[in-house]
Formats: C-alpha cells, sequence, structure tokens
C-alpha cells in the first residue's frame, strides 16, 4: 500500500493483522534492525501495559510500537514518553477537532474528558527504544479499582477513528515533535507538555512502590520527575502512579 503523503522520509510501516503484543514484536525486530519503524496490529492478543499490567484492547482500538534507535543516553530516551503524549494530542486534535477535549496526565497517559483514553508504554532493547502506544478508539477494558476511570473516542464523542488512518496522523506528529526534542532539547516538550497537564496546581497523590504522596501538582523537572509540594517542601518524584 503506498505511504500516506505525509508519511515521514524513511520510516517503516508494517500494519499485521494479529500479534500478541507490537512491543514485542518490536523486540524481535531489533534483533535484526533495519532502521525506524511502526508497527501496528489490527488485533493484539497479549497487550503489556505499564508495571507489568496487561493491556486489554478490543479490534478497532489503536495498538501500535515505534521502533527506532535514538542515539543518546537512556535516561534522556526517557524523555519521549512527554514527545509521544505531545504527538497523540496533536494527532487526535487533527482527527477530532476537538483540542480542548484532551489533557496529558503524567507520567505518559493522554485523557479525554479527565478519563483514560491512551497510554505509552516504552521498553528498551541495548540500542533500541520501543515506544508502544495504546488507543481506546471504540471500546476500553473495566475500569480497575482506584485508577483512573477508561473511556474510548466512539463512546466520548461518537466519532469513529480507524487504526490505519490514526497513524497517518500521528506518525508525522511523532516526527514533528522528535525533532523539536533532538534539535531544541527536552525544555520546549516540557513546556508544551505543562501546557496541556491535567490537575496542574492542584493536589494529587503520587503512589510510588513504597511510598504516597500527596500534595500540590507543581510541574515536572528537566528530568521529567513529577514535582510535588507536600507540608516539607517540594520533591521530585521520578516513577510512581498519580492518582487524581
Ligand atoms: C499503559 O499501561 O497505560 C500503557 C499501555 C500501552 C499499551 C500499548 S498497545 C501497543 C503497545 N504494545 C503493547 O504490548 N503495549 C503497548
Amino acid at each position: 500500500m503506498p505511504l500516506s503523503a505525509n508519511w515521514p522520509d524513511g520510516v517503516g510501516r508494517s500494519v499485521l493483522p494479529q500479534v500478541d503484543s507490537t512491543n514485542a514484536e518490536a523486540a524481535r525486530r531489533a534483533t535484526q534492525f533495519a532502521g525506524p519503524e511502526w508497527i501496528l496490529t489490527l488485533r493484539q492478543t497479549a497487550g503489556r501495559g505499564r508495571r507489568g499490567r496487561a493491556w486489554h484492547d478490543p479490534a478497532g482500538n489503536f495498538a501500535a510500537s515505534y521502533l527506532f534507535r535514538p542515539e543518546m543516553p537512556p535516561a534522556e530516551a526517557a524523555l519521549y514518553s512527554f514527545v509521544t503524549a505531545l504527538a497523540l494530542q496533536e494527532a487526535l486534535t487533527a482527527a477530532t477537532g476537538r483540542a480542548d477535549s484532551f489533557a496529558l496526565k503524567w507520567p505518559n497517559d493522554v485523557l479525554l474528558h479527565g478519563a483514560k483514553l491512551a497510554g505509552i508504554l516504552l521498553e528498551s532493547a541495548g540500542p533500541y527504544l520501543t515506544i508502544g502506544i495504546g488507543v481506546n478508539l471504540v471500546g476500553h477494558p473495566d475500569a480497575d479499582a482506584g485508577a483512573l476511570r477508561p473511556v474510548s473516542l466512539l463512546g466520548e464523542t461518537g466519532l469513529r477513528v480507524v487504526p490505519e488512518e490514526f497513524l497517518d496522523l500521528l506518525a508525522p506528529a511523532f516526527a514533528r515533535w522528535q525533532t523539536q526534542f533532538t534539535t531544541y532539547g527536552f525544555a520546549p516538550i516540557r513546556s508544551a507538555w505543562l501546557a496541556l497537564a491535567a490537575r496542574l496546581g492542584e493536589t494529587i497523590t503520587a503512589r510510588t512502590v513504597t511510598d504516597t504522596h500527596e500534595g500540590t501538582f507543581e510541574g515536572i523537572n528537566e528530568s521529567g520527575a513529577l514535582i510535588l509540594r507536600g507540608p516539607r517542601g517540594a520533591r521530585a518524584i521520578p516513577a510512581a502512579d498519580v492518582f487524581f
């Protein structure tokens, strides 16, 4: 199939009828890396979520991974989760015309009407990075106790977006934000992300593996860590689950 007019130069595009997990497929392909590539599947049977959780997506949802070689230290490459969130927001806005409906939740979710629409999972294999993206285009899993309510684009807006068409919006948007990041560093990404951040300035709860912190969400630092101001001052939290 010919690539769409805006498809980024030098980037591959694979569409698989079915696969266990596009992130797992990317890890397999990384052993014979032949250049950056988007891998989309129309049916994912063993999707992976953050922190070892399963990611369930019915047919019609978007499940794709971008495999590439970031050419930067791992701590910096981890900031690609913010680059990806911005690209997702841009692609979702292009698909729906509703910029104001979407917000970004630290560290790497996209919200629609305040509920979870999309998740991002970064996994590395040697010098390669896989960015896995799941978007609830038509359906969503049941809510987990305590977690943010999941929603679908179709359920919330009545708009039906097809995964292949969504990829054709996302890939160029990602390429543009990637160029910003590799050219100017994290500063413009951080500003753009904060402009879209959910609950900035509000009281939130961050749960790490060992602790629970409640405080005012003041922003993110130059490493992407969450800045939370509690009774004993501001603290930077590099990894946690956030609850509103
Ligand atoms: C999260 O827990 O919020 C992240 C979910 C990431 C899911 C996507 S779907 C495509 C890619 N392949 C996977 O196995 N997981 C990611």
